[in-house]
């Protein structure tokens, strides 16, 4: 039996790991990995391999940046001819990137099995490009798994059929157990002189945080108070990078000594520095998910999020971004005020142990 499993971008590197390596136990399974070349960079694709032993990829599709249409599109045109040479059993995508709609929906056009992993997750805002991936992808999936019972709810009230649908753990918190030992000897603290718990990580990257000034600059005035109090490590992905170089707002950033720009670091540095934080502050979905795990302070700067449990039972806070509101979650944080957070059912570092063992009876 022959899957093609699909990645395309950084999130999707951690969630395919445990995948790879549940498939390789299962002899009657042949695992075939194809990148679509969403992401490209050393420090957003390859490195990630390499730190979590995945596979090179069997089938590079190389389709690199582009405009939403363009880019899916892309996707398209290559992976077709991928399937319909290989003729596999079914097509595994996960997450909710272009590389997740645009490989899911030539597979169902040909008549091949869709897996989708990390199903049923619902920000409720359609105007974020992933909630749209989202909703497209379960639609056609014939095998759904979910990593919190709010995915399965959401699922049930879409009519998608309860027979389809798993409620098995999160793959990315697999790779996160995997990976602590390895990463808590990463030398990143040494390397940019931090002390344990005494600084905060920042990622953004959502367009509607980053490719607005306005958006953008009221997070700076928010993090322009903080950084005075603690440093805040920010590895910045491509697209902020992008869009911050040459404007009004990079001088702002150079005018805050307390905000540190690195380039975005790999798996094991990252997860050994949003280990020892004392806070993070984010607009990611994964890094939602790993501080909840880590049980380390999140606040998320979006008005929504499809991960609730982070919410309900992390240490996870949905605040916007009203340079006001940041500040008072940052202020309760500091002060030590919150409720101490609980691991969310099943995220036990097994997940892809039970997504392989229903594919192989079922498919
Ligand atoms: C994509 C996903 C988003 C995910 C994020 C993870 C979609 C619609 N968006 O957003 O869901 O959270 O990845 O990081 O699929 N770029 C580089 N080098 C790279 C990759 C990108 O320079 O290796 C730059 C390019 O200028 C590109 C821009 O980043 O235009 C955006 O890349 P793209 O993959 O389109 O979207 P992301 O913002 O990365
Ligand atoms: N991550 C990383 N290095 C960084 C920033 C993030 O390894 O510099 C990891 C992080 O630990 C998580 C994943 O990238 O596993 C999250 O990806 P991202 O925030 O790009 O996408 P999202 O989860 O929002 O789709």
């Amino acid at each position: 039996m022959e899957i093609i499993n699909v990645v395309g971008a950084r999130p999707n590197f951690m969630k395919i790991a445990p995948l790879m390596e549940a498939f390789g136990r299962h002899a009657s399974i042949n695992a075939v990995l194809v990148h679509t070349g969403q992401h490209y960079d050393e420090r957003m694709s390859d490195l990630f391999f390499r730190q979590l032993g995945i596979p090179e990829p069997d089938i590079n599709l190389d389709v690199g940046s582009a405009s939403h249409a363009v880019q899916t599109a892309e996707i398209m045109k290559s992976f077709e001819p991928v399937v319909l040479e290989r003729r596999p059993d079914a097509v595994l995508v996960v997450g909710d990137v272009n590389s997740t709609i645009a490989c899911g929906l030539v597979a169902v056009k040909l008549g091949v099995r869709l897996i989708h992993v990390e199903a049923g997750l619902r920000s409720g805002d359609r105007t974020m490009p992933e909630e749209i991936n989202r909703i497209l992808t379960d639609a056609i999936s014939d095998y759904l798994f979910c990593t919190e019972a709010g995915g399965v709810e959401n699922l049930g009230r879409e009519g998608v059929p309860d027979e389809k649908i798993f409620l098995v753990g999160n793959v990315m918190i697999d790779t996160l157990l995997a990976n602590k030992a390895k990463a808590d000897a990463s030398k990143i603290l040494d390397e940019l002189s931090l002390t344990d718990g005494d600084y905060a990580v920042l990622t953004l990257h959502r367009p509607a945080n980053v490719d607005d000034p306005d958006v953008l600059g009221r997070i700076l005035d928010a993090l322009e108070v903080i950084q005075r109090d603690l440093p805040i490590i920010f590895p910045i992905h491509p697209r902020t990078r992008g869009n911050l170089t040459g404007s009004l707002l990079a001088r702002r950033v150079e005018d805050m000594p307390g905000l540190r720009l690195i380039d975005p670091v790999g798996y094991l540095d990252f997860l050994k520095l949003t280990s020892s934080a004392r806070l993070v502050l984010t607009d990611s979905g994964g890094i939602q998910e790993e501080t909840t795990i880590l049980k380390v302070p999140c606040i998320t700067l979006r008005e929504n999020t499809e991960r609730p449990i982070t919410a309900e039972v992390g240490s996870n806070q949905i605040v916007g971004t009203d340079p006001e509101k940041i500040l008072q979650a940052w202020r309760r944080i500091m002060a030590g005020e919150g409720r101490t957070p609980q691991i969310p059912p099943l995220w036990d570092g097994h997940a892809a142990e039970r997504i392989v063992s229903i594919l192989s009876e079922r498919l």
